[in-house]
């Protein structure tokens, strides 16, 4: 696809998950169970035309933002959508007083792993951002929150 220019995507925060989020979320990540959590606040990214072409989430827990999930359909993918709404979530947290951001991606996952390097991430414990268990397949990630 043509690349788009960056006006063309609206990033917004719609606050609780929609049906159409939800949705979105299990046709992206079919294997993970979808809990939701109360605490849990959904970005989303439209064309113009109203089309939702990604989303992300996230929650503060003890001053953590916690980037819990992101993705972008497939036709929109390779317009930087997963950096602006990293970013945008980080801003989220750190007007809310967190002190760090974190979060966990899959060690294959290259292209996620990038894009949170790319903005500043690094990886540590996870006991050091407040999680206890993680799968072994996922690589724990942290930056302090702006
Ligand atoms: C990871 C993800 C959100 C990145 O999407 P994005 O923001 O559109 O990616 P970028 O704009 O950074 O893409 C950079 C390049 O990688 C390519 N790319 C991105 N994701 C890709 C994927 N899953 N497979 C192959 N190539 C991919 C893009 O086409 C682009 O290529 P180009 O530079 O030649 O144009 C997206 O791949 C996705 O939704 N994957 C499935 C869900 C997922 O893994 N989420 C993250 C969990 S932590």
């Amino acid at each position: 696809m043509a690349k788009k220019a960056t006006w063309y995507y609206s990033v917004r925060r719609v606050g609780d998950a929609t049906a159409e989020l939800k949705r979105m979320e299990r046709r992206l990540f079919p294997a993970d169970k979808h809990e939701d959590d109360a605490r849990t606040q959904w970005w989303e990214v439209r064309t113009p035309k109203g089309e939702l072409v990604a989303f992300a989430s996230a929650c503060i827990v003890n001053r953590i933002c916690y980037l819990t999930a992101c993705g972008v359909s497939k036709e929109h993918r390779g317009h930087r959508l997963q950096a602006q709404l990293i970013r945008a979530r980080e801003n989220w947290g750190g007007r809310r007083g967190c002190l760090v951001v974190a979060t966990h991606v899959r060690y294959t996952n290259i292209h996620s792993l990038n894009n949170l390097v790319d903005r500043g991430y690094r990886a540590c414990r996870p006991r050091e951002v407040g999680w206890t268990k993680i799968d072994p397949d996922f690589i724990v990630l942290q930056k302090k929150a702006p």
